[in-house]
């Protein structure tokens, strides 16, 4: 992985200068590095020579119109969709992302703890996995630790189900924290909160970022929340990277502007 890569540096021709936030940052090597991406489903071509890269201690919102692919983005990173060109690269210890998505997916009759300890599972022997509610003592602990990282250690022994949206959806990443990874990617995790959730939760995904040194990449559908909480934004339109900046310097009629319909020219 090249070093010495930042954001801007990555995307030549940028509109925006998205640089890193401090020194710190700038020495950093990415945590994710993404060049060429290209996905297509059957002969419709979805992400076209999408490349950026997250440094630790980043945070980047993507933005765009609905069908714009920014969650196919996220998935074919995460390896969920296949990509037919290009290359991902994630550091860290384990190399692989965690993911959360704004249909959170705990198991509502299983406690909160019972719920982050299954983000341990990928990392576990087969033989404990088997029993996939019995985990072992230093996985309860790694767990309450995360619970605790999002605030929520004294929800431990509640059933899930019983949290509320935004408290589910920091349950949900701290399930993502006890998978281990240093890459997490949201996909509108605050889509279906109250605002003020969804400002507890983007706080939270942020101090990950400034705090804990993770490089996360969110998919958001308000802008002033990116505007907000993220340090650098990428706008897509069409499969297409059209803008990207930092996210305290993009000018809003830019952001505005992914979300109005293409004329025939450009849909051409
Ligand atoms: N499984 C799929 N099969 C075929 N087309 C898909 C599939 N998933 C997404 N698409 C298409 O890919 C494009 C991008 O979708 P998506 O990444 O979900 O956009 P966004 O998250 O920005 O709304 C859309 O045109 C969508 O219809
Ligand atoms: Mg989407």
């Amino acid at each position: 992985m090249a070093a010495k890569t930042t954001p801007a540096e990555a995307a030549p021709g940028s509109a925006t200068t998205a640089g890193p936030a401090s020194a710190s940052e700038a020495a950093a090597a990415p945590l994710l590095q993404v060049s060429g991406l290209a996905v297509a489903y059957g002969s419709t071509t979805v992400l076209d020579d999408v490349s950026f890269s997250v440094a630790p201690g980043e945070l980047l919102a993507f933005l765009g119109a609905n069908g714009s692919g920014k969650s196919t983005t996220l998935r074919a990173v995460a390896g969920l969709t296949p990509h037919q060109g290009g290359q991902i690269e994630i550091g860290g210890e384990h190399g692989r992302p965690a993911m959360v998505f704004q249909k959170i997916h705990l198991v509502a009759r299983r406690s909160v703890l019972d719920n982050v300890c299954a983000g341990a599972l990928s990392r576990m022997p087969v033989a404990s996995s088997l029993h996939p509610w019995f985990y072992p003592a230093a996985i309860r602990r790694e767990a309450m630790v995360a619970l605790d990282r999002v605030g929520l250690a004294e929800k431990a022994t509640l059933r899930a189900g019983t949290l509320s949206g935004g408290q589910q959806q920091r349950v949900a990443i701290a399930r993502a924290l006890c998978q281990g990874a240093e890459v997490l990617l949201a996909d509108e995790p605050v889509a279906a909160l109250d605002p003020e959730a969804a400002r507890t939760v983007m706080g939270l995904l942020r101090d990950l970022a400034h705090d804990e040194g993770l490089a996360v990449a969110a998919v958001l559908h308000q802008p002033d929340l990116a505007r907000e909480f993220a340090d650098t934004v990428i706008g897509l339109r069409s499969g297409e990277i059209v803008l990207r900046g930092r996210a305290s310097e993009v000018p809003p009629e830019e952001i505005t502007g992914l979300y109005t319909p293409m004329t025939n020219s450009e849909s051409k």
